[in-house]
C-alpha cells in the first residue's frame, strides 16, 4: 500500500523541481516585518536589497509578500516586465512552482524581485485551508535559495498567514519601528509571535534587530522618550544605526527608483548603506 502510494504520487506530481538546476549558493532569508503600517518596511526592504546588490556584490531576491504591491511601485523604473504570480506559488499545489519560477529581473545588477500580485489578498485567506500552511513559502524557496546570497521578504502590515509564512521561511527578522507608542506595541506583539514561531515552527529563526525608522531629528524629546522605552524593552536588539526622516526616500519611491539611483548622497542613502554594511558583515 505504502509503495503503491509512493509510486502513484511520483507519477501524479510532475516534479518541475527535479528539472530545476540546483545552484551553488545558500541564501540567508531575511524577513522585514512589523505589525504597524507605514513604519518603513518596504522602504527598508527595497533600500537594503538594492544596497546589498549594488555595493556588496550579493545576488539578491526581493520577495513582495504584501498584496499592496509596493515593492514593484517603489522600483517601477527598474523592474523588467515578466515574472508570475506569487499567489499561485502559495495556493496552487498542482502548479509545482518554486518562487524562482515567478521572479523578474531589474536593471540593478544582481537584483531580482517578485512582481506585484493583488491576488495575494485572496491567498492570505486561502492559505488557512492548506495543509502545512505555515511552510508553503519555505518549501517554495528550497531550490530558489540555492541561486541567491540573500532573500529579503517584504511582509504586509499584519500577522496573518503571509507574514507567518515569511517568519517560518526566514533565518532572521528585521523589525522597523518608528518612534511612536503604537509602533512599539506592534514590535512587542511581533516579538511574541517570533518567540512562538521559534519554539513551535522554526527553531532557527533569529531577530536581527529593531531598526528605528522615520526618526524626526527636530522632535528630540519624543524621540528620547520612545528610544529609551525601546532600549529598556529590547536592549541590545535595537540596532545602533537609525533611519531619519528624509524626503529623498519618499521622493525616490514616487519616482520608482531606489534611493541610490535617486540620490546617492542623500542622508537616507547613507543610512541605508550603513545598514547594508552591517547586514552584509553578518551574512
Ligand atoms: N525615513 C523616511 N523618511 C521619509 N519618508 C519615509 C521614510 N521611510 C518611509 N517613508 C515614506 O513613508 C511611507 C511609508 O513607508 P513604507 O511604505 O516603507 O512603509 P511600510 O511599513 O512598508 O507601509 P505598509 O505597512 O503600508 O506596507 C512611504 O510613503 C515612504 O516613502
Ligand atoms: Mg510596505
Amino acid at each position: 500500500m505504502r509503495n503503491l502510494l509512493k509510486s502513484g504520487l511520483r507519477r501524479l506530481v510532475t516534479s518541475a523541481a527535479t528539472q530545476r538546476p540546483i545552484g551553488d549558493r545558500h541564501a540567508t532569508i531575511l524577513a522585514v516585518a512589523a505589525q504597524k503600517g507605514g513604519v518603513g518596511k518596504t522602504t527598508t526592504s527595497v533600500s537594503l536589497a538594492s544596497a546589498l546588490a549594488r555595493y556588496h556584490g550579493k545576488r539578491v531576491l526581493l520577495v513582495d509578500l504584501d498584496p499592496q504591491g509596493h515593492v514593484t511601485t517603489a522600483l517601477k523604473a527598474h523592474v523588467r516586465p515578466g515574472g508570475g504570480l506569487m499567489s499561485k506559488v502559495l495556493t496552487d499545489d498542482r502548479s509545482g512552482l518554486e518562487v524562482m519560477d515567478i521572479v523578474t529581473s531589474t536593471d540593478i545588477e544582481n537584483l531580482d524581485v517578485t512582481p506585484f500580485d493583488p491576488r495575494l489578498a485572496e491567498a492570505e485567506d486561502l492559505l488557512s485551508t492548506r495543509i502545512g500552511k505555515e511552510f508553503i513559502l519555505r518549501d517554495a524557496l528550497k531550490v530558489t535559495r540555492s541561486h541567491y546570497d540573500v532573500i529579503v521578504l517584504d511582509c504586509p502590515p499584519n500577522q496573518g498567514n503571509l507574514t507567518l509564512n515569511g517568519l517560518c521561511a526566514s533565518d532572521s527578522v528585521l523589525i522597523p519601528c518608528d518612534p511612536s507608542p503604537l509602533a512599539l506595541k506592534g514590535v512587542e506583539a511581533l516579538v511574541q509571535t517570533i518567540t512562538a514561531v521559534a519554539s513551535r515552527l522554526n527553531p532557527d529563526i533569529d531577530v536581527m534587530g529593531v531598526l528605528l525608522t522615520r526618526v524626526d531629528g527636530r522632535n528630540r524629546s519624543l524621540n528620547d522618550t520612545i528610544e529609551s522605552d525601546i532600549a529598556e524593552r529590547f536592549g541590545d536588539a535595537v540596532l545602533p544605526m537609525r533611519i531619519g526622516i528624509n524626503s529623498s526616500l519618499a521622493k525616490a519611491q514616487v519616482e520608482g527608483r531606489d534611493i541610490f539611483a535617486f540620490d546617492e548622497s542623500s542622508r537616507g542613502a547613507q543610512q541605508y548603506r550603513e545598514l547594508s554594511d552591517a547586514v552584509a558583515a553578518a551574512l
